[in-house]
């Protein structure tokens, strides 16, 4: 047997415990499919003295990553801290100076540094290997990258933020509004130390930047990325997009178009009947689209410890059988660095707004949307209060620059009684 593949792991988080136990757990399986023993020789957190509730026995300590990174007795770094500069990105270019194969969760790292990182560790002849950074569980970026290798990409698109898909379906089993159900998923644990990161779309903007490079050979561009939070998601909305069939998600799309790469993470209103519509709390989904194969839907668990450590070791377990592929799929120096296009597509949009209750304030609403050029397919107005009317219109297939026109248009109107919303429904 070729000698053991040695570990050190920096972060001893949900994550970084999460691996400990699996290479205990399961170091007989990890050696009979690897054909190597796989072990750790040393790890590093801040607080050497927090009971972790594993057992770091045998286990070298380091207080500093890079000197982990760097030691001899390491052959993978493995990235578990966090944070997309600091100890994390010195580490992990310490580790490739030093000779060294990286696997990190860090989507947050790589999608703002991908493509230098990718650069130095190719160059180097190293890997970087990050399949628990997006999706969690979910392998996909093995899908991606492997098996769908003979496919040209035509569209990817998910929900990876298991936090807001919970707000959203416990918001609409609930009757709940965002804000009690915000409460809640902080109660429970679920949002990140900057809640921000995961209602504002962050998180899942940094996990869509990561899956297009691999998906359209472009370099990793976060900051391309149109990026709405679900904080403007009213109860009402969910409501009323479930009386017309559809449920609200917050929806990651990319697609390569004549104008450049479009990537947008936003509400959107999806089937409630499609695979993406019936997607209930935390779980995540991606859903790939290519010339052969059509259509994949991944399902699974997108965070936690035991679904994050597994994507880990499923890194881990390539690189012991001496799998290596390019950071994105392809050598970084060849991706393209396609211009970034808004959303250009035609699509249909629901609106939401309350109107002035008085004569008239309707039919000036309709006299904007038609003079931009945008066709109503349905209306409604309900429960109307003495001041104000809720009204909701679904429109034919339109762009959002007429949209976004008809829209400014409005508010420039006596007859509006607060900020219209819009939200694409897309076509799955
Ligand atoms: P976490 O629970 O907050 O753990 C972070 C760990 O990093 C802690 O053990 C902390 O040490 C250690 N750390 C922080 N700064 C350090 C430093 N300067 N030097 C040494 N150690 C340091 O985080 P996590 O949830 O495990 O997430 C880790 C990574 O996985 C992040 O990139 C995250 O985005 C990604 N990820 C997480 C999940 C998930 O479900 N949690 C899912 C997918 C991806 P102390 O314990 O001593 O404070
Ligand atoms: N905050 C993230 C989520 C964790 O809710 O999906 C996994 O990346």
């Amino acid at each position: 047997m070729t000698k053991p593949l040695r570990l050190g792991i920096a972060g001893l988080g949900t994550v970084g415990t999460g691996v400990v136990k699996i290479v205990r757990r399961h170091a007989d399986l990890l050696t009979a499919r690897t054909g190597r023993k796989i072990e750790i020789t040393a790890v590093s957190a801040r607080d050497r003295a927090k009971d972790r509730g594993v057992s770091l026995r045998g286990y070298g300590w380091e207080d500093d990553p890079v000197a982990l990174a760097t030691r001899d007795d390491v052959d993978i770094f493995v990235e578990l801290m966090g944070g997309p500069d600091g100890p994390a990105k010195a580490a992990t270019e310490a580790a490739i100076a030093a000779g060294k194969d990286v696997v990190t969760a860090n989507k947050a790292m790589l999608a703002m540094h991908g493509q230098a990182l990718a650069e130095l560790a190719e160059n180097a002849g190293q890997s970087i290997r990050y399949e628990a950074a997006v999706a969690g569980g979910i392998p996909v970026i093995k899908a991606l990258t492997e098996g769908l290798a003979g496919n040209e990409i035509t569209r990817v698109m998910g929900v990876m933020n298991g936090t807001c898909n919970y707000i959203l379906t416990r918001m609409e089993s609930s009757g709940l509004p965002y804000d009690d159900v915000f409460r809640e998923a902080d109660a429970l644990g679920y949002l990140e130390a900057d809640p921000n990161l995961d209602v504002g779309g962050i998180d899942a903007g940094h996990k869509l930047a990561l899956l297009s490079s691999i998906a359209f050979g472009t370099r990793p561009d976060f900051a391309g990325i149109e990026i709405e939070g679900i904080q403007r998601v009213t109860i009402d909305d969910i409501r009323q997009a479930a009386d017309m069939g559809y449920r609200i998600k917050l929806l990651g799309v990319a697609q390569r178009t004549a104008r450049g790469l479009e990537q947008r993470m936003q509400p959107c209103l999806v089937p409630a009947d499609s695979p993406l519509g019936q997607l209930e709390g935390g779980t995540n989904m991606v859903v790939i689209e290519g010339d052969s194969i059509e259509q994949v839907v991944l399902r699974g668990p997108g965070a936690g410890e035991g679904p994050t450590a597994s994507a880990v070791m499923g890194d881990v377990c390539d690189l012991a059988r001496g799998l290596r592929l390019p950071v994105f799929g392809q050598p970084a120096d060849s991706l393209d660095a396609a211009p970034s296009a808004i959303a250009g597509l035609p699509a249909p949009y629901y609106l939401r707004m309350a109107l002035q209750d008085k004569p008239g304030a309707l039919a000036k609403i309709a006299a904007i949307l038609g003079d931009a050029g945008v066709s109503i397919d349905r209306m409604r107005q309900y429960g109307h209060s003495e001041s104000a009317a809720p009204v909701l219109i679904v429109t034919h297939k339109t762009t959002r620059a007429a949209l976004d026109k008809a829209l400014e248009a409005m508010q420039s109107t006596d007859v509006m009684a607060s900020t219209p919303v819009a939200l694409r429904i897309e076509t799955v």
